[in-house]
């Protein structure tokens, strides 16, 4: 999820600045880590060499997710870096992530701080970069029962259904039928969520490039955050103006959709969407917790800040692994094909009957999730994981992309074959730690079902309603964009013949 992390992706300038001040900072430094050393018995995880000031930051370079892999290999699935001060523990295995994520859950179950996401999401009062506690707990409870509960992601079908029927009206009017998926699925899943978030779309230029600039801003590196001492380069690099811009945007946007939802009659049932429903809980106010207005807003920029990109870029990589494994597409298509049965359509109903349709999904997050070190967290205790000590504070990244990459858990791991979910019990639902694209425990992804069941219907419709094939000149580059989140480098442009 790119509203999960900064991507460790240093600047030219941002490197000059740190390294100028290396001397400065160097005596310090040789003097502060003579003094921990002498103290500390501990039996740490192995680590790497590293530089003084900035630890292993030079070595995680663009795709952290592929250098840690690397460094794993030669340090093991348990080893402890350092990000400038912040000393980062990452878990390779699938036996690392259980023992994070399941046997000690609650000690793991703390955010790490992250200054960027202070600065948007109302001082961290929102889910996602909430610090573990009473307030984050009542949150949780309010998104899992209340706005993505198994009931409340039903209502929201005929949403899906319309926008869908809208996009396939549109792929049709498309000149020469050629089409830019990446665009149309961006533009797609945007729509569900406005209507489902906000009562309707905005789909105007605005807030798409609101939301585009703070999905890329999230994915920044602040320096800050990793090196304290130096948080005034964050300033000097504008960084912190930045953010502080985005915020004021989106909180006069956000104090403007509120209002219009305090001011209509009230929605009931169904026909209530997110907006309504915090506000009645705010209202009723029965719990004895007191939603506060920023907290309802920053609930909402996680929806969209968690759910939007997220969701999309699962679409495009699996029409990507589709397009270079014509066998999976003809499979998928001929299920398509005798579940549609020449409707104009498919829907909802039919999609639980699709099973190959499943596993290509979940195929495609297995090589490729979208947030492959998922949501930095932190420990709150003194710890043994393994047989090493962890202390408290440390920050963590579990590699998911490296673990359902492993070939002691997945046959022929770097081949795209779905077949291998089909008649298999393995799920993303966080119970199976070699595949966890959506987290897991307490901390796991809230949004599975909102966001799979999108992606089901789009990926069933689309197959079932268009020969889809690159245009020639175009080609397929499968290459991954820089920084922790995840997507696809170009965008996919297609021609979509209608098949009927
Ligand atoms: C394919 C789509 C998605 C993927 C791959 C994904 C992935 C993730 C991951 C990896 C985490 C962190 C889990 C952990 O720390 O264990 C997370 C957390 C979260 N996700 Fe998703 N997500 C997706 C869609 C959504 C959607 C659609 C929503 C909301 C509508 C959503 C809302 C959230 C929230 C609120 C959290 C924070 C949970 C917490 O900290 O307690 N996600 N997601």
């Amino acid at each position: 999820m790119s509203f999960t992390l900064q991507a460790i992706n240093i600047s030219f300038t941002l490197q000059v600045l740190i390294f100028s001040s290396l001397p400065f900072f160097l005596g310090l430094l040789v003097l502060k880590s003579y003094v921990f050393s002498s103290k500390s018995h501990k039996n740490l995880p192995p680590s790497p060499p590293k530089l003084p000031l900035i630890g292993n930051l030079h070595q995680i370079g663009s795709s952290p997710h592929r250098a840690l892999h690397v460094m794993a290999k030669t340090y093991g699935p348990l080893m402890l870096i350092r990000l400038g001060s912040v000393p980062v523990l990452v878990a390779s295995s699938a036996d690392a992530a259980q023992e994070i994520m399941k046997t000690h859950d609650l000690i793991f179950a703390n955010r790490a701080k992250l200054k960027i996401a202070h600065i948007i999401f109302y001082d961290c009062q929102d889910v996602a970069f909430s610090q573990y506690g009473d307030r984050w707990r009542h949150l949780k409870s309010i998104v899992v029962l209340n706005l993505l509960s198994n009931k409340r992601v039903q209502s929201y079908r005929h949403v899906r259904e319309e926008e869908m029927a809208f996009t396939i009206e549109k792929i049709h009017k498309a000149e020469k039928s050629l089409v830019n998926f990446s665009e149309l699925v961006i533009s797609l899943t945007n729509n569900v969520i406005c209507r489902v978030a906000l009562g309707k779309r905005y789909d105007g230029r605005d807030f798409k490039n609101l939301l585009q600039r703070t999905i890329e801003l999230l994915g920044c590196f602040s320096v800050g955050s990793y090196i304290p001492w130096l948080s005034w380069v964050d300033r000097l690099s504008g960084l912190e103006e930045k953010a502080y811009a985005i915020a004021k945007e989106f909180d006069e946007f956000l104090e403007l959709v509120i209002n219009e939802h305090l001011n209509k009659k009230r929605a009931s049932g169904e026909c209530q969407d997110i907006v309504d429903v915090l506000v009645e809980i705010q209202r009723d106010d029965k719990s004895g917790f007191r939603l506060e207005k920023d907290m309802i807003k920053a609930i909402i920029l996680d929806i969209f800040a968690a759910g939007t990109d997220t969701t999309f870029t699962n679409l495009e990589w699996t029409l990507g692994e589709l397009l270079r494994n014509p066998h999976a597409m003809k499979q998928l298509q001929q299920e398509a094909q005798a579940i549609g049965l020449g409707k104009s359509m498919i829907v909802e109903d039919d999609l639980d009957k699709m099973p190959y349709l499943k596993a290509v999904l979940k195929e495609t997050l297995r090589l490729h999730p979208p947030g492959p070190l998922l949501v930095p967290r932190e420990s709150t205790q003194d710890v043994k994981l393994l047989g090493y000590d962890i202390p408290s504070g440390t920050q963590v990244f579990i590699n998911a992309w490296a673990i359902s990459r492993d070939p002691s858990k997945w046959e022929a791991p770097e081949e795209f074959r779905p077949e291998r979910f089909l008649n298999n019990p393995v799920d993303y639902k966080g119970f199976h730690f070699e595949f966890i694209p959506f987290g897991a425990g307490r901390r796991g992804c809230p949004g599975i079902q909102f966001a799979m069941i999108i992606n089901e219907l789009v990926l069933a419709n689309f197959v079932y309603k268009f020969d889809l094939a690159l245009v020639e000149e175009e080609g397929l580059d499968m290459s991954e964009t820089n920084g922790i989140s995840v997507h696809m480098k170009c965008p996919i442009k297609v021609s979509a013949t209608p098949r009927f």
